[in-house]
């Protein structure tokens, strides 16, 4: 398919995809179809922390198209989420069986829980009897390997899941190392529920060259490439790349956002060492920087570094690959 036309989303990235940050880059750039928020992981006694208000209140989230993603093992747990979401005036929720972190699959949750497929068949069964909203499922392949999938697929094709976004890898790959991509056509040829890419798209080249290879895929899911490019959905539509200034506006249109919302700006700073950690490979000869930027101790060292990269490196038309590491706050 044309790609210009192809329908995007951008990924959930905890610690970098903030609201302020879904809200900027919606504003400043556009091009994607929808926006997953990070997700949130309900406490058995039921109640949004502030951190979780915050980011999902009305206020933050008017005129960009999000969508709420939840990560939990317990069916109620994730049916009271779901009451949430819609009474913020969300439309649809997302499933995350795709965490890789250790602390969430010894928990049974996120990519933990597709070690557990009777467990799983019989959430799905609790949760699609009695949602109030549509739901989609954000999952790996397996846990072990990528053989788990076809069993997995047999429990999602079982149920109405508006949406199923694969990232094909399993959970000892985190997010590096080549993508199954045949484990994605098999889920092209016998997933019921519409079927959506998720892994690795960072250039136009990529974009181009994976519509090659799967025309029959009409949306795609894409993370760290819009963070390294935060253009890249707005040239894929045919507009400009983005300039200096631009990106020099944007940076800090988030540092001084995160400094109101923190009322400091340390953890403002930290914030912007997640974001320039892949934000730098827009940048020639980035890596001096990049190093530095992992170092940064506190706001002044952000600012000063921030000012340099701008001042010292030219743009690159294009992200410089491979993007496959993951920033200090990836799970
Ligand atoms: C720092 C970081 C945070 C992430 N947080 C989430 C999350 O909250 N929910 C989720 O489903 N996936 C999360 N992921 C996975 C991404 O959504 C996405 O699946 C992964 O980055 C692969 O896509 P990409 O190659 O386009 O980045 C995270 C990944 C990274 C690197």
């Amino acid at each position: 398919m044309e790609i210009r036309t192809l329908c995007v989303e951008t990924a959930p990235l905890e610690g970098i995809t903030t609201w302020l940050f879904r809200r900027t880059h919606c504003r400043m750039f556009g091009g994607a179809d929808r926006y997953f928020a990070p997700f949130f992981s309900p406490v058995s006694e039921h109640i949004l922390t502030r951190k979780e208000l915050r980011d999902l209140s009305p206020e933050h989230n008017g005129g960009v198209p999000t969508v709420p993603q939840v990560m939990t093992k317990r069916a109620e747990d994730f049916l009271w989420a779901a009451e949430q979401v819609r009474d913020l005036g969300f439309e649809e929720v997302n499933l995350n069986l795709g965490c890789p972190s250790g602390t969430v699959t010894a928990k049974g949750k996120g990519a933990g829980f597709l070690l557990r497929p009777d467990e799983l068949d019989a959430f799905f069964d609790a949760v699609f009897s009695r949602a109030c909203l549509p739901v989609s499922v954000k999952t790996r392949i397996g846990y072990h390997n990528a053989e788990e999938f076809g069993c997995l697929l047999g429990i999602f094709n079982r149920y109405p899941i508006r949406e199923l976004i694969v990232h094909p890898r399993v959970r000892r790959e985190f997010y590096k190392g080549p993508v199954h991509l045949d484990a994605l056509a098999a889920a092209l040829e016998s997933s019921r529920a519409p079927v959506t890419y998720n892994g690795d798209l960072v250039t136009l080249e990529d974009l181009t060259a994976f519509s090659k290879r799967f025309p029959e895929v009409d949306t795609v899911m894409i993370g760290r490439g819009m963070v390294a490019d935060p253009a890249l959905l707005r040239k894929l539509r045919g507009g400009a790349p983005a300039d200096r200034e631009e990106l020099r506006t944007y940076t800090q249109t988030l540092y001084q956002g995160y400094r109101t919302a923190y009322g400091c700006p340390g953890p403002a700073a930290q914030r912007m060492k997640e974001l320039w950690f892949y934000l730098i490979h827009l940048f020639d000869n980035g890596e001096k920087y990049a190093k530095k930027m992992r170092r940064v101790g506190n706001a002044a060292e952000y600012e000063h570094l921030e000012a340099g990269i701008f001042g010292d490196l030219d743009l690159l038309p294009q992200v410089r690959k491979p993007l496959d590491g993951t920033g200090p706050s990836a799970p």
